[in-house]
């Protein structure tokens, strides 16, 4: 699948031969500055986290921008059903304990509060996991196209529902102007520990992680 336009992007869907390319620009453009795993600790992500996200490639459900053959921006979603709660918190608990065990305790009780498949009595849902643009390229709307791509491969799959935790203020404003719909907030500073303190510190201006869905 390929798509070209006149500013010479290239939008092209990730193959099982390109995960490699696709981990290097997630490490170079996305994890530094994606803002639970901004904040927490250590600054690098664990490889479990890296290997869930590439896992999803094998649903040609992932794509990446190409501006003269350089990767410049790049989206991972995958498919999820009316388990996914329950997957969730078995997920953060077999990982309890590091980083990726706290963000998935953070993921995890987002998915608990939202619980789209029931929500939206749909019998499944392609989520996106992540998305990342180059600081050179953004404002351009690579990640609108990107979203735009995933979606219409969501609908080639049958889904009937798109979802995403936009944990970063600007995904939330570009969903947004895409026509999705909020349908849940949770605040950093309201995600706390056994023993009440704030779990994950994003730098500002990210102070929640905001869901939203659109209707294929
Ligand atoms: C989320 C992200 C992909 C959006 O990039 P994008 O598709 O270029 O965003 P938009 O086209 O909607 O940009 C709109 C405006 O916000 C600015 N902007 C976007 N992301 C920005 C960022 N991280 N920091 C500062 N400004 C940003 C753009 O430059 C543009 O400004 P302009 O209107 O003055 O031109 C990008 O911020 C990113 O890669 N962030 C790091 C990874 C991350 O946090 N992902 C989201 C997790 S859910």
């Amino acid at each position: 699948m390929k798509s070209r336009n006149a500013d010479d992007i290239e939008v092209r869907q990730v193959a099982a031969a390109g995960t490699e390319e696709l981990m290097t620009f997630l490490l170079a453009h996305y994890y530094p500055e994606e803002p639970l795993t901004a904040g927490t600790h250590p600054p690098e992500p664990e490889a479990a986290d890296k290997e869930f996200l590439l896992s999803n490639v094998p649903h040609g459900t992932c794509f990446v921008a190409l501006h003269g053959g350089r990767i410049v921006a790049a989206v991972v979603a995958g498919p999820k059903d009316i388990h996914e709660p329950e997957h969730m918190a078995e997920e953060a608990v077999k990982y309890a304990g590091g980083k990726w065990g706290t963000i998935l305790h953070l993921l995890s009780a987002v998915e608990t509060a939202t619980d789209v498949c029931r929500r939206f009595n749909v019998p499944s849902c392609l989520h996106v996991h992540a998305l990342g643009v180059d600081p050179e390229l953004r404002g351009r709307n690579l990640g609108g196209r990107l979203m735009e791509a995933v979606a219409q491969r969501g609908r080639e799959l049958g889904h009937q529902l798109i979802s995403v935790d936009c944990t970063s203020v600007y995904s939330a404003r570009l969903v947004q102007r895409l026509g999705y719909q909020l349908i849940n907030t949770l605040r950093y500073v309201d995600h706390l520990d056994a023993s009440g303190q704030q779990l994950i510190r994003p730098p500002p201006p990210h102070e929640s992680v905001q869901t939203f869905v659109l209707h294929l």
